[in-house]
């Protein structure tokens, strides 16, 4: 089964981080699976050309323009980065993105010839009053493009009240929501639903990341707070292993 772990910033990092960084990277030269880290835009130039590939936070939908601050899907593959990642919650939060414009972005990062994370997840109020699975549902529908593909895209689950708390869903609860994301992009796509990776994502930490991976339709995780020291992401990455 295809593998993936990626480690996301956020809003973290200087130059006083790579060298941690290229360290952790000389320990994973051939790694078994597609091993990520999405820094701050303004590190990505810096830490290309090693095994582990350079992944960006967001884009603008437009490929240039008068958007003072933004950056789009070029210019980020110009500085090195392969992948990006659309629809984080705390961008939908933050910045007030809607599914179109998650889906507007993901069709501009494809079109600069890059790949996507699409982020998805339910609020705690949302996963409380039972509609997870109806939030999941609208979100696929709005935000996926239909020119998906298995090659092009990767669907991360993040619920929102699990990111950065500490609480993760019950094992049996990721199951279930990854066999339904899994069934809904089988539903549109076909063959192509069936082999889009999907990652985990919220509080995956060290003691809890290789129950998570084996899960069935867990193709790896998306980890924040524990990407950034080289001592809490190495055991994560060796669970996939
Ligand atoms: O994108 C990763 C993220 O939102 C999860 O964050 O800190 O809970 O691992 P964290």
């Amino acid at each position: 089964m295809y593998k993936m772990i990626v480690g996301n910033w956020k809003m973290n990092g200087t130059s006083a981080d790579l060298e941690e960084f290229f360290d952790f990277a000389n320990d994973w030269l051939n790694p078994m699976f597609d091993l990520m880290i999405c820094p701050p835009a303004t590190l990505i130039g810096r830490m290309t050309g090693t095994s582990v590939m350079i992944g960006a936070q967001d884009c603008h939908a437009d490929v240039k323009g008068a958007h003072t601050g933004d950056i789009s899907a070029e210019m980020l593959a110009d500085a090195g980065a392969t992948h990006v990642i659309v629809g984080h919650s705390e961008r939908r939060t933050d910045h007030a993105e809607t599914n179109a414009m998650v889906a507007a972005k993901t069709n501009a990062a494809w079109n600069a010839e890059m790949k996507v994370i699409l982020c998805i997840g339910e609020t705690e109020a949302q996963y409380r009053a039972g509609e997870t699975l109806d939030v999941l549902r609208t979100q696929m529908a709005e935000s996926i493009p239909d020119g998906a593909m298995k090659t092009n895209i990767t669907i991360a689950y993040e619920p929102v009240w699990a990111i950065g708390t500490g609480l993760t869903p019950t094992l049996q609860e990721i199951a279930d929501v990854h066999a339904f994301i899994r069934e809904t992009l089988v539903a549109r796509f076909g063959d192509a639903g069936a082999a889009m990776p999907l990652l985990y994502g919220g509080s995956v930490k060290a003691s809890n990341a290789r129950d998570i991976f084996v899960l069935p339709n867990v193709n790896g995780g998306l980890v924040g707070g524990a990407s950034l020291r080289k001592a809490d992401f190495t055991p994560i990455c060796s669970a996939l292993e």
